[in-house]
């Protein structure tokens, strides 16, 4: 599933230096090798962060209402952008493996964020920092940051439902296409398409009284989400877990929004979607997805086989293929 650190830097020395974060850097022998030389930053730990305290390669961008959002890039920028939007509980991480495979890095220039509430960002609990327009805000600030014209996004998960936000206050040319990968499009059809081992776990997630009860359903939310990580990456999806604040994703979880637009630009074919699903996927129900994306004039699916909801994890090759042809198509 992963590949070695070796083999990483083997392919990284292939890579030309047009892909940002990509440099020649001296080693300890004193010889020059091609490394990922992503710009550390310190996040300080504050009650706006619920006190964590780390370094992490990115920068901060600040949102409309001062919510400050933890973002990063790789990849070649002068090749179409696609901007990541996470699922439930985890943070930009969960991205990692798309992010440290050059053949991504060579092909698009990739943008992720900690949404709010998540990983390295702010996390306000008071509901009107979760009404729609906040989200979209975050979305701009990436976007004005990095500069990027008219991205793709790719939404996992609870993250599809974003793009509805961003939608309900630009127009439809704002961003090139969607991707939903194992993705509900909306808050509304999110509970019709969590799947009936998922749903459940809610109650256990949000309850503040029983730390056993919280420990146990967020493991058994990993374990669904794919059966077999790499232990450290387990660890910092269970991490991402535990930084975030109970009402926080009570809030993240009950937030509502308008889809007009959204189904306004999927009707009237103003833009692409593409709609990826993992065959063996446990936390949503593929068809119940479709059913929600009924009427879309450019929709494209595809299930990948023997694919958990991590899809990509699952099947990392048929994964960028599958992105990556879309994406030229679209561009
Ligand atoms: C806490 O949750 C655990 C696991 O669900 C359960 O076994 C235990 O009885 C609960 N404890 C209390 C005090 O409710
Ligand atoms: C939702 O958005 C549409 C399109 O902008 C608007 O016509 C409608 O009134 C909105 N609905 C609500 C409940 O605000």
């Amino acid at each position: 599933m992963l590949f070695s650190l070796k083999f990483l830097s083997s392919a990284l020395a292939l890579l030309p230096l047009v892909v940002a974060n990509i440099g020649d850097l001296p080693t300890r022998d004193n010889t020059i090798e091609r490394r990922l030389v992503d710009p550390v930053i310190a996040i300080s730990p504050t009650d706006a962060n619920f006190g964590i305290s780390a370094v992490a390669p990115g920068r901060f961008v600040t949102s409309a209402d001062g919510t400050k959002i933890f973002a990063e890039a790789r990849g070649n920028p002068s090749k179409p952008a696609i901007v990541f939007i996470h699922g439930f509980g985890l943070g930009a991480m969960a991205f990692n493996e798309i992010f440290d495979d050059p053949l991504w890095l060579l092909q698009v220039y990739m943008v992720r964020y900690d949404t709010r509430g998540h990983g390295r960002s702010d996390k306000p609990n008071n509901a009107a920092a979760w009404v729609s327009q906040r989200l979209a805000e975050d979305f701009d600030a990436v976007v004005q940051s990095y500069n990027l014209n008219k991205p793709f996004v790719l939404g996992w998960s609870i993250g599809g439902p974003h793009i509805a936000d961003i939608l309900s206050f630009h127009p439809p040319n704002y961003i090139s296409g969607i991707i939903y990968d194992a993705a509900a499009p909306d808050m509304t059809s999110l509970f019709n398409i969590g799947s009936p081992a998922a749903l459940p776990l809610i109650p256990s997630l949000i309850q503040t009284t029983n730390v056993t009860q919280f420990q146990a359903a967020y493991i058994d939310f990993i374990n669904l989400c794919h059966p077999a990580l790499e232990w450290n990456f387990y660890l910092g999806c269970l991490g991402d877990g535990v930084v975030q604040p109970r009402d926080v994703t009570e809030l993240v979880l009950t937030r509502t929004q308008n889809s007009t637009n959204l189904y306004q630009a999927a009707t009237s074919g103003a833009l692409p979607l593409l709609a990826i699903f993992g065959a063996d996927d446990k936390i949503i129900m593929k068809q119940a997805a479709l059913d929600a994306m009924a009427g879309w004039q450019r929709l494209t699916v595809v299930t990948l086989p023997n694919a958990e909801h991590f899809t990509w994890i699952s099947r990392p090759v048929l994964f960028r293929a599958t992105v990556l042809q879309w994406i030229t198509q679209n561009a």
